[in-house]
């Protein structure tokens, strides 16, 4: 299948905690699984960029970036099959931001959910309706829409609380793609159903902000000492114990098979004592977790490694950001004043329109092509060692029309008379 076949899955991980069970079964576990899928192309990032809109602890968010990664890969994320990358380093994610901010309505931001609920704890504490709000906070959901559209994904799996940012990632290509011509594609969100919430140490869901977490990679007898932790009723061994509501069971359930979970509700019933149903499940989450848990060290222990992988997913992003980072500048009107189009009467861009498409075959050069308004193409290019090469050409081909064509004509495809007058023609409108 090829990559254009294939359905892009796109997901972001914003960098200011460990990861703890709850992050493991919720994303990360179903995440690596659907990433081997065939029929998809992952792409899954560090969101360091959103981390700075919660957190202004410049070591934490280093930290939280190396465990995540490290986290992920240890989880069995393969950076070879997928994309894997963190945001920071695609400098086209900001400028893409800043187009997007230009076709997003401010009263769209307004109506944000995180936005919102900050405004309304301000009035409530009688403070100013922006009190401590960031502008950050406010854009939000366009540096997400950036991260989404750049890679043209199809679909988003995130929580449920992140579904408004994809429709607002939707409504942002929309207005673009109305406004400039057929650029984005528009994402849907995907929500996991069967996915359990996993309750944290107090029975309330597993999460930072409860303070009742139990982190996914922490030594052994730390993971042991924090299942001990977790509540329970004052039932004594040998009382029958109820799994509604048992926090413990919920989390063994996560982990263990049906057989396995039938196997403990049957124990529940002839009344196991917590302390050994505590340590059935410290064993039940060890046996899936240890395996992982040394590759975890040896990649937190090995920072410039991490480093390295990431920046090889950068510059596999960038194949991709690059290229069509040029096209939308050109799009807007961010373009060579010698191109053409400088002339043409701006009702022109709203209507479908000859096109350069840039892309990367299989011998691993990139090429281009030239196609007219019906997608005919027009002109094809030799291959190229690099994207900035065959960037470079289409440069010169749109300065420079006709002339163009024969001074670069060792980089193309032969072209016939006819055609070449179609394409003179077409470099002109575009
Ligand atoms: N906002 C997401 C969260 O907090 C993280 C994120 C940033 C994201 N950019 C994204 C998720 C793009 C999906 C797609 O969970």
């Amino acid at each position: 299948m090829t990559s254009k076949t294939r359905t892009r899955v796109l997901t972001g991980i914003t960098t200011t905690g460990t990861p703890h069970l709850g992050n493991y079964v919720g994303a990360i576990r179903p995440t690596v699984h659907a990433s081997r899928d065939a029929s998809t192309d992952g792409f899954y990032f560090l969101a360091d960029y959103h981390a700075l809109i919660k957190c202004d602890e410049p070591a934490r968010i280093q930290r939280s970036t190396l465990e995540i990664a490290a986290s992920w890969i240890a989880s069995g994320l393969d950076p070879e099959k997928v994309t894997f990358y963190r945001q920071s380093d695609i400098p086209e994610i900001p400028e893409l931001t800043w187009l997007l901010t230009c076709v997003t309505g401010k009263g769209l931001l307004n109506r944000a959910h995180a936005y919102k609920a900050s405004v309304d704890k301000n009035h409530e504490a009688g403070k100013d309706t922006d009190a401590d709000v960031t502008a950050g906070l406010f854009m939000y959901p366009v540096l997400m829409g950036a991260d989404i559209l750049m890679f043209k994904a199809h679909k988003v799996p995130v929580g449920r609380d992140q579904i408004q940012h994809i429709e607002m990632a939707r409504d942002m290509a929309s207005s673009f793609n109305h406004l400039y011509g057929e650029h984005f594609v528009l994402p849907e969100a995907v929500i996991e159903e069967s996915v359990a919430l996993l309750p944290g140490l107090d029975g309330r869901k597993m999460s930072k902000s409860y303070d009742n977490t139990i982190p996914l990679f922490a030594p052994a007898a730390q993971m042991r000492k924090q299942i001990a932790a977790i509540v329970t009723d004052s039932k004594a061994p040998g009382e029958p114990k109820t799994t509604e509501g048992s926090a413990l069971f919920q989390i063994y359930q996560a982990f263990a098979s049906a057989e396995e979970t039938a196997a403990l509700a049957q124990a529940y019933a002839d009344g196991i004592g917590w302390g050994d149903a505590k340590q059935m499940l410290f064993e039940r989450i060890d046996r899936e977790i240890a395996p992982m848990r040394e590759q975890y060290q040896a990649l937190i222990n090995n920072p410039a490694q991490m480093d390295k992988i990431l920046l090889a997913g950068a510059d596999k992003a960038r194949q991709l950001a690059t290229p069509f980072m040029r096209e939308l500048r050109h799009a807007v009107g961010l373009r060579s004043l010698a191109s053409s189009a400088a002339t043409a009467a701006p009702a022109d861009t709203k209507v479908a329109q000859p096109s350069f498409k840039q892309y990367r075959e299989k011998d691993g050069l990139f090429y281009f092509k030239f196609v007219d308004a019906k997608g005919q193409v027009l002109m094809q290019s030799l291959g190229f060692d690099s994207p900035k090469a065959a960037g470079q050409t289409i440069a010169q081909l749109q300065a420079m029309g006709a002339e163009g064509l024969s001074a670069l004509s060792h980089t193309l495809e032969p072209i016939s008379s006819e055609i070449r007058a179609q394409i003179v023609e077409n470099l002109r409108i575009l």
